[in-house]
């Protein structure tokens, strides 16, 4: 694992559109697992802004999501498909046959899922999967106790995902109880994952996915056994991390980062 920590969160998200920017360029049929919630909406802000102002092409681009609520058709305006199709999908020249998330109002939710799997693999497998986190420490919607093999499935959500994304909701009480989401192990064999973390109320959770030892009670922490994992903060998420001197130093000497200081 790597952490970058940066100023604050605007500058965050412009580090890591860079790096989904760059990795596009450099792969044009970039197979890139996406991410939703409230820290993504920046990002996607600033890849659409990379389309229109410097032409940044996804016509080649397959996108895998990480999760969906159960029992929300996709056009439902509460569902990840239109929170996609807002932020991103809409806004760039993907090709919308190439994007995918489960289908929430999937008769059999499980032949969904288990499709969802055959489908990223009949892709050749992610290259690049964004990552967020939620207050449980769920990467997708793997809640505590998710197994660190698991692959796409059926999740209940906890009381504390539900109390953090019911607001998002225009009738809060409408929020399901249940999502699809990709498994520990399905995010673990992307070939790398990008985690984006912002503001203070992330600061204790990070601290211990990225420090702590590894738990199914906290799905991030599963992400020390990835070989490339690239974690960034703004200062106000990296309070708690206690080895912010080295992690500076990293960013700040490494060759790698020479074109991102
Ligand atoms: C949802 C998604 C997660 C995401 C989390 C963070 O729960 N299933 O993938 O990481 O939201 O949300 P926010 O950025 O709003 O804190």
């Amino acid at each position: 694992m790597e952490v970058i920590i940066k100023p604050d969160a605007e500058s965050a998200a412009t580090l890591a559109a860079r790096l989904i920017a760059d990795t596009l360029r450099t792969k044009p049929d970039l197979v890139l697992g996406l991410a939703t919630g409230r820290t993504m909406e920046r990002l996607y802000a600033l890849l659409a802004k990379l389309h229109e102002g410097e032409g940044l092409d996804f016509a080649g681009a397959t996108t895998f999501n990480l999760d969906e609520y159960i029992g929300l058709s996709p056009e439902d305006p509460n569902s990840y498909r239109s929170y996609m199709n807002g932020h991103l999908f809409d806004r760039v020249n993907i090709a919308r046959e190439n994007t995918h998330l489960p289908n929430g109002a999937a008769a059999d939710p499980d032949a969904e899922c288990a499709a969802y799997e055959d489908r990223i693999r009949a892709c050749g497998g992610i290259d690049l999967q964004l990552l967020g986190i939620g207050r449980t420490g769920h990467i997708g919607f793997n809640e505590p106790l998710s197994a660190i093999g698991s692959r796409t499935r059926c999740k209940a959500l906890t009381p504390e995902t539900i109390a953090q994304n019911a607001p998002l909701f225009d009738r809060p009480e409408d929020m399901p109880r249940r999502a699809m989401t990709m498994g520990v192990g399905t995010i673990l064999d992307a070939k790398r994952c990008l985690m984006l973390v912002t503001g203070a109320e992330k600061a204790a959770i990070i601290a211990k996915a990225v420090e702590g030892p590894i738990t199914s009670m906290i799905s991030a922490s599963a992400l020390q056994w990835h070989p490339r994992c690239t974690v960034i903060v703004d200062e106000a998420a990296a309070a708690e991390l206690t080895q912010t001197a080295y992690y500076r130093w990293i960013f700040e000497n490494e060759p790698e980062w020479e074109a991102y200081r």
